[in-house]
């Protein structure tokens, strides 16, 4: 028994069953890339650092007081760090970000220190008196260079990168984890 060829009229659903089938594939693949292409847009800031810092320089300097604001003596001073922030959808302009003890030293060059207690994060004050930086939450206390005084806190303070440029003050600003022996920043 021979095999009869299927007619131009057989043929013709079929056809017309395969053009509608690749119209429907390609019209879906069209459809989905601008819902690709939104969801890539609305989770990219996910994908970001959260809370940047902005207007930093490209070694991740900051501008934080003009150098003539340094204590004509010496002493450590504190200064608010002020910078830019932004999180995953929002900018908030001009936020205190942190606070950091600046000094000069004898050749001109300037100190810096974080004002962050390393033992759990409140605000260290210097005391001129006894020239020591001290913690009011837990009597940690700190010599000038930064080493620590007691055993309370589990390493001395954080010192902070800082130079004089064009008459302002610029500060490498970090922050690094609480409690444990090691500078981690955070
Ligand atoms: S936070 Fe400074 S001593 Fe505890």
């Amino acid at each position: 028994m021979t095999e009869t060829p299927s007619s131009p009229a057989s043929e013709e659903p079929r056809r017309n069953f395969m053009t509608k089938a690749l119209a429907v594939v390609v019209g879906s693949i069209v459809g989905l890339v601008p819902i690709i292409a939104g969801a890539i847009t609305a989770i990219d800031p996910l994908l970001r650092r959260r809370n940047s810092i902005q207007g930093t320089d490209d070694d991740g300097f900051l501008k934080v007081t003009p150098a003539s604001s340094l204590d004509a003596s010496g002493a450590p001073r504190l200064f608010p760090v002020i910078a830019d922030l932004q999180d995953a959808w929002n900018k908030f302009p001009q936020t205190e970000i942190g606070s950091v003890y600046v000094w000069k030293n004898d050749d001109g060059t300037v100190k810096a220190f974080t004002a962050r207690c390393p033992h759990l994060g409140c605000t260290v004050n210097y005391k001129p008196n006894q020239q020591r930086f001290a913690c009011p939450c837990h009597d940690s206390s700190f010599n000038l260079d930064g080493s620590r005084n007691n055993d309370i806190p589990p390493r001395g303070m954080d010192p902070l990168e800082a130079e004089i440029r064009g008459g302002d003050v610029w500060i490498k600003f970090e922050k690094f984890r609480a409690g444990v022996h090691d500078r981690i920043p955070v």
